[in-house]
């Protein structure tokens, strides 16, 4: 295979990229997005802020963009993400309580219904455990309508889209730690209580000085092993040359090491297109040209 998504094909997993739809008019961007990736996820358009900016007012056209980009080129879609502490609307963030929550649960609802059979994976919750040692619930106004919002999200997205698979999705949970350990003891009780999750995503956003944990393949399968599947959902990594790219391969021998590893999403496509506002974190050039991270990542998935 000579693409990153042929390659993953081939490994029986997608590789994929955040895609931002006004982008794509872009040829340069566009075309590498056609060429070379079976999975792509919003990389805003489908967050609460953007698709219900007023109450019960729903707007679809940019993640629809997307979407139908997705369907032509036949790649899968992470949706992302339904219920989040950051990009609410601004009513949303003046609710609490009951109104806060039925507005969630309503949101939930209308999106993943609007979006029924065309979702692979969606990011059901995003982030919500605190970073640092005490392994809590990160402080937000969801959280403050009652510690099940979570299940309560998950369940209500079965309902509408018994299809998709729902992933809780966070940043620095990608090595063993307070944090990963508290999203692993909820991920446990959610299987043994019945409640509905079928993935973990873990974000992957890494520095050059700390690319990847050292024990983030055994991180990654200790989830599998409750019986989920888990996705390198935001991947980027700090750096340049040579030791970006043996990073790049490392994340992805990880995955590859994982049966149910079943995907890797790279955050964005040339390093112009990254959410960080300096840095070269991405897989091509701001000229579009591959570095040597893109050839170690094809090469690890046994393409050429
Ligand atoms: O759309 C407005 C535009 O109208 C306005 O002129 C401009 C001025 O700043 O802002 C634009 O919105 C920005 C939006 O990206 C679209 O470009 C927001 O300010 C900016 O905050 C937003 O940043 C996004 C960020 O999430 C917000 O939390 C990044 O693009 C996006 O890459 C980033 O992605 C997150 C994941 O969702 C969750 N995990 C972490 C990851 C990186 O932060």
């Amino acid at each position: 295979a000579t693409t990153l998504g042929a390659a993953a094909a081939e490994k029986g997993r997608y590789f994929g990229t955040a895609v931002a739809a006004y982008k794509l008019s872009d040829s340069v961007y566009s075309g590498i997005l056609n060429r070379e990736f079976n999975s792509v996820t919003p990389e805003n358009e489908m967050k609460w802020d953007a698709t219900e900016p007023t109450q019960g007012t729903f707007t679809f056209t940019s993640a629809d963009t997307i979407v139908n980009r997705a369907v032509s080129i036949g790649a899968k879609v992470r949706g992302h993400a339904l219920a989040w502490h950051s990009q609410q609307p601004s009513w949303a963030q003046n609710l609490s309580g009951t109104a806060l929550r039925n507005a969630m649960v309503n949101h939930v609802t209308q999106v993943t219904t609007h979006y029924r059979g065309k979702i692979d994976s969606w990011d059901v919750v995003n982030e919500a455990f605190a970073d640092g040692s005490t392994g809590a619930r990160r402080t937000s106004n969801l959280q403050s309508t009652g510690n099940d919002w979570i299940e309560v999200a998950f369940r209500t997205a079965r309902a509408a889209d018994p299809a998709a698979k729902l992933c809780y999705n966070d940043y620095n949970t990608d090595g063993q730690n307070a944090k990963s350990n508290a999203v692993y003891a909820m991920v446990s009780d959610f299987k043994a209580r019945g409640v509905p999750i079928d993935c973990v995503g873990f974000q992957s956003h890494f520095n050059a000085a700390s690319p990847l944990p050292s024990d983030y393949q055994a991180n990654l399968q200790r989830f599998a092993d409750l019986g989920v599947d888990v996705q390198i959902t935001e991947l980027d990594i700090e750096g340049s040359g040579t030791a970006q790219a043996n990073s790049f391969a490392a994340a992805t021998n990880a995955c590859l090491a994982v049966t149910r590893c079943n995907g890797i999403t790279v955050w964005g496509i040339r390093d112009t297109d990254s959410w960080r506002a300096s840095g070269t974190p991405l897989l091509f050039d701001g000229n579009g040209n591959p570095k040597a991270a893109y050839t170690a990542v094809l090469n690890a998935l046994g393409g050429t």
